[in-house]
């Protein structure tokens, strides 16, 4: 800590003699875990004293069973600095993180249960932004020259089957070269995703580009621990959607493809046998030029999925009903 000369550093008060709890000293590796129990037991947060006793409980346990080394215990913290002083506006080291420990993966499907016939979840993913502008059906979410073509095509229905009109569906992708916008230096604005409202029946559709397996961001300290690991970087081609409807379950899904090498090994985990289908190549010319593609002598994938939304109360009986029963 840098203190000026002409300022003071924050100094918390001092509790009251009384609140000061008198606890054992000369603690050991099996004496220490209870003490910090007990200390952290005075929390008025009943959930926050839940999870922070079995994280103190699992991450002592974890450093006896593997007898972490002082210079480990180090490394890790120096590991983790650097996972924080990468991290931007448009950089989420964290969430990598987690993603390739399979920890979003193991979130995500246990709170996001759903009732059998809805859309599966998966990972959000660091690659969303507040910033895609939102376009009426039909229209393109990728610049010119971003990639091959590609239609995206569907309804969105609830459980019963009635259409939900008016869904906003949030989309974003990588390009050709397998980069998110915000890889660019230099981005200006939104490009590769988008968000379009459904439409009478349900119905939506966009044009977009055919997204390719790309590296997760390996030239930071998350990358690094994937090569010591011997594991490979790269993730399917997919294509996000989120997908929001007033009295519905909000989803974050993903999109993925028949016949990719990578869909069978995903760094982060997130396919689902259900949001994989088969992209349809379409050599047409004259059904291009009326989906309004520019060369539209080139054929186009046509990507057609349906999504299935549970309301918010079909979604939390499914949650309920999944609940693992205590003994
Ligand atoms: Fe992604």
């Amino acid at each position: 800590m840098t203190i000026k000369t002409n300022e003071l550093p924050f100094k918390p008060e001092q509790p009251a003699k009384a609140d000061i709890p008198t606890l054992p000293i000369d603690l050991n590796e099996h004496t220490i875990t209870d003490i910090v129990h007990q200390c952290n037991a005075r929390s008025s947060d009943v959930r926050l004293k839940e999870v922070m006793a079995s994280l103190v409980q699992h991450l002592h346990n974890f450093a006896r069973e593997v007898k972490l080394s002082e210079a480990e215990w180090m490394a890790a913290l120096l590991f983790l600095t650097e996972v924080g002083q990468i991290c931007s506006p448009v950089r989420q080291e964290f969430i990598l993180l987690s993603d390739i420990l399979g920890l979003s993966a193991l979130v995500d499907s246990q709170a996001k249960k759903v009732p059998q016939g809805a859309t599966e979840p998966t990972i959000l993913g660091p690659f969303q932004t507040s910033d895609a502008t939102e376009i009426n059906l039909g229209e393109s979410i990728a610049s010119e020259g971003k990639g091959e073509y590609m239609y995206v095509e569907g309804t969105v229905k609830g459980l019963d089957g009635q259409p939900i009109e008016g869904a906003l569906i949030e989309t974003w992708e990588t390009d050709a070269e397998g980069f998110y916008d915000v890889q660019y230096d230099g981005r200006t604005k939104a490009d590769c995703r988008g968000r379009i409202r459904s439409g009478p029946g349900g119905v939506y559709n966009f044009r977009a580009v055919r997204p390719v397996p790309y590296p997760i961001p390996s030239d930071g300290p998350v990358g690094k621990l994937l090569q010591r690991l011997g594991r490979h970087v790269f993730r399917p081609a997919h294509l996000h959607l989120q997908i929001t409807a007033p009295g519905f379950a909000p989803l974050t899904t993903a999109l993925y493809f028949e016949g990719d090498d990578f869909l069978y090994s995903d760094a982060v985990f997130g396919v689902k046998t259900s949001l994989v289908l088969e992209l349809k190549q379409i050599h047409d010319p004259s059904r291009a030029k009326e989906l309004g593609f520019i060369r539209n002598e080139e054929p186009f994938w046509l990507c057609h999925y349906d999504l299935v939304l549970p309301t918010v109360q079909e979604a939390e009986e499914a949650r309920q009903s999944q609940q693992p029963q205590s003994s």
